[in-house]
C-alpha cells in the first residue's frame, strides 16, 4: 500500500508540492492527473524514495522512504518498478541486456535462468526477436514496451509509470495502456500511473487524482471525476489535453 501525507516539496523557492495527501490500496492502480510542470514526477520520485521531502512522508507497506537506509531500502527498491517518462534505456546495450539489468543487479539468478526470465518478459509485451538490437533501431513504441519489460522484470509489488503513452501515436498508446492493464491483471501490483489520457484510462485504472497548486484538487473513481463540476476537471476529461491547460 502506498500511503502519501502532507507531502511538501520546494525547489529554490518554488512551491511544487504544498501539502499532497494520497492514498493507494494494495493491488489498486491509480492515475495521476494534472497540468504540465504541476510535480507528477516530483510526486512519483518520492514514492520511489529518489527524492525527499521537505516535509510530510511517504508510507510504502508502513515503511517511510525517507527514513529508509542501506539494506532496507535496497530491498524496498527492489519491490518497485519505475518506467520513466523518457523510456530511459540504456543505448549502449541490447534489448535483451536492457531488461537483463535489473535482474543481474537484484537478484542471485543464474545466467540460464535470467535468460529465460527476459525472453519470458520480451514475450509478454511482444518483443520477442528484438533481443539483440538497440534502442536507437526500435521505433517509440517498442522502447516503451522494452522499458515495460525491464520495469516488470523483477516482479515489482509497486509500479510507477510516468506518462507512458506520451509521444506515441493514439494506436501504440493505447497498445502500451492494454499492456499496463494485462500486466496488472496479472501481477496485481500496487500502481500509480501519472497520464494525460483521459478519458481512456478510466478502463485501466480503480481511481483518479488530479493534482493542482500543489495539492490533490479531486480524487475520486472515474465517474466522479466525469460528474465533477470543477472547470480545471472538466477541462481535463473533456478535451484531453487542452492548449489552455498545458
Ligand atoms: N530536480 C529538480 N530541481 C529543480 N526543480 C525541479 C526538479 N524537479 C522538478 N522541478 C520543478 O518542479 C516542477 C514540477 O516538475 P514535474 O514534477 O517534473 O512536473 P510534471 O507534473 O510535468 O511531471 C517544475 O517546475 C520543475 O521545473
Ligand atoms: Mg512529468
Amino acid at each position: 500500500m502506498i500511503k502519501i501525507e502532507n507531502l511538501y516539496k520546494s525547489f529554490d523557492g518554488l512551491e511544487v508540492l504544498r501539502g499532497v495527501n494520497l492514498e493507494v490500496g494494495k493491488g489498486r492502480i491509480l492515475a495521476l492527473i494534472g497540468k504540465s510542470g504541476c510535480g507528477k514526477s516530483v510526486l512519483l520520485k518520492h514514492v520511489a524514495g529518489l527524492m525527499k521531502p521537505d516535509k510530510g512522508r511517504v508510507l510504502v507497506d508502513g515503511h517511510d522512504m525517507c527514513c529508509l537506509r542501506g539494506r532496507d531500502l535496497f530491498t524496498l527498491r527492489n519491490r518497485l518498478g519505475f518506467l520513466f517518462q523518457s523510456g530511459a534505456l540504456f543505448d549502449s546495450m541490447s534489448i535483451f541486456d536492457n531488461v537483463a539489468f535489473p535482474l543481474r543487479e537484484k537478484t542471485k539468478l543464474r545466467a540460464n535462468e535470467i535468460t529465460d526470465r527476459v525472453m519470458n518478459e520480451l514475450e509478454q509485451v511482444g518483443l520477442l526477436g528484438a533481443e539483440e538490437k538497440f534502442p536507437s533501431q526500435l521505433s517509440g513504441g517498442m522502447v516503451k514496451r522494452a522499458a515495460m519489460a525491464r520495469a516488470l522484470a523483477g516482479d515489482p509489488e509497486i509500479m510507477l509509470f510516468d506518462e507512458p503513452t506520451t509521444g506515441l501515436d493514439p494506436l501504440t498508446g493505447q497498445t502500451i495502456l492494454d499492456l499496463i492493464d494485462s500486466c496488472h491483471r496479472r501481477l496485481k501490483f500496487t500502481g500509480i500511473m501519472v497520464t494525460h489520457e483521459v478519458p481512456k484510462i478510466f478502463e485501466v485504472v480503480d481511481a483518479v487524482a488530479m493534482i493542482d497548486k500543489g495539492e490533490i484538487l479531486l480524487e475520486g473513481t472515474a465517474e466522479e471525476i466525469l460528474k465533477s463540476e470543477n472547470s480545471t476537471v472538466k477541462a481535463f476529461v473533456t478535451g484531453g489535453r487542452p492548449r489552455d491547460i498545458e
